[in-house]
């Protein structure tokens, strides 16, 4: 099982290029489903999370082709199987995608419950709820879900009890080749819900709103082929700018989107950054400071993303002053705590949803192991700035959602090498 070895005390300077968003290109891919057409993805990710879907869609019986610019084509038009297995479904719960464009392309769906994962139960049931108000009929049997609309799918309004991403893009996607009008309130704002409607209309869906709690869909009998390139990731921008705020450190992002982290900018520049924006690059300055201790409260698109709770959540460990750090989103979202504490960080939970960082003047390097994706980064974040070096295990979680991280580590001046064994 790899790890990575950093050796704190270096601060990150140096210019990245930005990858594409994950939470973008999965819902997109899945959304290939949705028409006989090839459609062409660029600007895919390099993620095993990425290729666990890519290998999805091939076992539903998709043609995927990758080629060297890590553009993916997928032609989905004569699918042998419509059912997502566990095997599948269990490593990655954004499988659980692909039910909306096979329910309405194909009028029948088996799709495995995702089970739970670390952060929290994650239930799925206001996807199923969204189903049934377009016609579908739902049956749980023997852990897997299964969705049929005999007759197609029909337009229906519909309100989400909670704001709730994958549960928007995959009632969005059953919408598109719904027979009427579809009008869904209390829908996810977040980019990557606009970025794949965006891939929709340009495969010829007649959808609005995105962006905003109301989204329209009318149903078109059949959607095209295109060519579309998923959005920059702003989980990946915002991690290595806290990471360069944390080590007091100079970054330049190129490729970068200022306008889908305004949230999380604002908060940098609460910490003391400095910040120069474009409309495709950011460019972070901490000037050699320590950060100054903030509060961050996580909440849906515009708010702070929880995404990027657990690495701010690192930063304040070492800021000047206490912060309080509230998750709202997930029930069991603190896990990298403990292993902060381990660093010599001062940090306490109070209750499920609330940590206390007492900021501390510097971390000592342990031995820690992720948990989860982004908790995982968090912990980098710290050994970027304990003293000594520090193995961070079970790094797997990391390789899920960060594309080539040492090398882009590396590319900033970090000390880390990743170690197998
Ligand atoms: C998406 O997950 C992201 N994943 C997550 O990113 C992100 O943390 C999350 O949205 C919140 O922004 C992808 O886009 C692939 P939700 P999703 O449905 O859609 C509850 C990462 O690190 N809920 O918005 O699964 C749920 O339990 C990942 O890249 C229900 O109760 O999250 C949670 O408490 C982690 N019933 C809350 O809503 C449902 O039917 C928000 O979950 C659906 C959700």
């Amino acid at each position: 099982m790899d790890k990575l070895l950093i050796k704190g005390g270096r601060r990150l300077s140096g210019t990245l290029k930005v990858s594409g968003a994950k939470n973008s290109a999965l819902p997109i891919l899945a959304g290939a489903l949705l028409t006989d057409k090839s459609v062409v993805i660029g600007n895919v990710p390099h993620l095993h999370d990425v290729t666990t879907m890519i290998e999805l869609l091939g076992c539903l019986g998709a043609n995927v082709v990758i080629d060297e610019k890590m553009r993916v084509e997928v032609s989905a038009n004569d699918l042998r199987e419509l059912r997502a297995p566990y095997e599948l479904v269990k490593t990655m719960r954004a499988s659980f995608l692909v039910m909306g464009p096979l329910l309405a392309k194909y009028g029948r769906a088996d799709v495995s419950l995702p089970g739970g994962c670390a952060i929290g139960a994650r239930p799925v049931d206001q996807h199923l709820k969204g189903f049934e108000a377009l016609g579908a009929e739902i049956n749980v049997v023997d852990g897997y879900v299964s969705a049929t609309a005999e007759h197609g799918l029909k337009g229906a309004e519909f309100t989400f009890d909670l704001v709730t991403v994958t549960g928007t893009e995959n009632v969005i996607m059953a919408a598109c080749l719904a027979d009427g009008i579809t009008r869904i309130h209390n829908a996810a704002c977040e980019p990557e819900v606009v970025d794949l409607v965006e891939f929709l209309n340009a495969m010829g869906a007649r959808i609005s709103g995105h962006g905003t709690p109301n989204v329209e869909i009318t149903g078109v009998t059949a959607l095209a082929g295109c060519v579309f390139d998923v959005m920059p990731d702003r989980v990946e921008t915002g991690t290595y700018l806290i990471a360069a705020a944390a080590t007091g450190g100079r970054v330049r992002l190129d490729g970068a989107r200022p306008d889908t982290l305004q949230a999380v900018l604002d908060k940098l520049i609460e910490s003391g950054a400095e910040l120069s924006l474009g409309d495709d690059w950011i460019e972070l300055d901490m000037g050699g400071k320590r950060p100054l201790a903030v509060d961050i409260t996580t909440a849906p698109y515009p708010m702070f993303p929880t995404d990027m709770q657990a690495q701010y959540l690192a930063m304040n460990a070492i800021a000047k002053g206490t912060s309080r750090v509230t998750e709202t989103i997930f029930e069991n979202r603190f896990m990298h705590v403990q292993e902060i504490n381990r660093l010599g960080a001062n940090i306490e939970l109070v209750g499920p949803s609330t940590a206390i960082v007492h900021g501390v003047d510097s971390l000592k390097a342990a031995p820690v192991m992720a948990t989860d994706l982004r908790a995982s980064f968090s912990l980098v974040v710290a050994a970027l700035v304990a003293v000594g070096e520090t193995l961070i295990d079970r790094i797997y979680h990391i390789d899920r959602g960060y594309e080539t991280i040492e090398e882009k580590l590396l590319q900033l001046g970090a000390d880390v090498q990743r170690v197998s064994g």
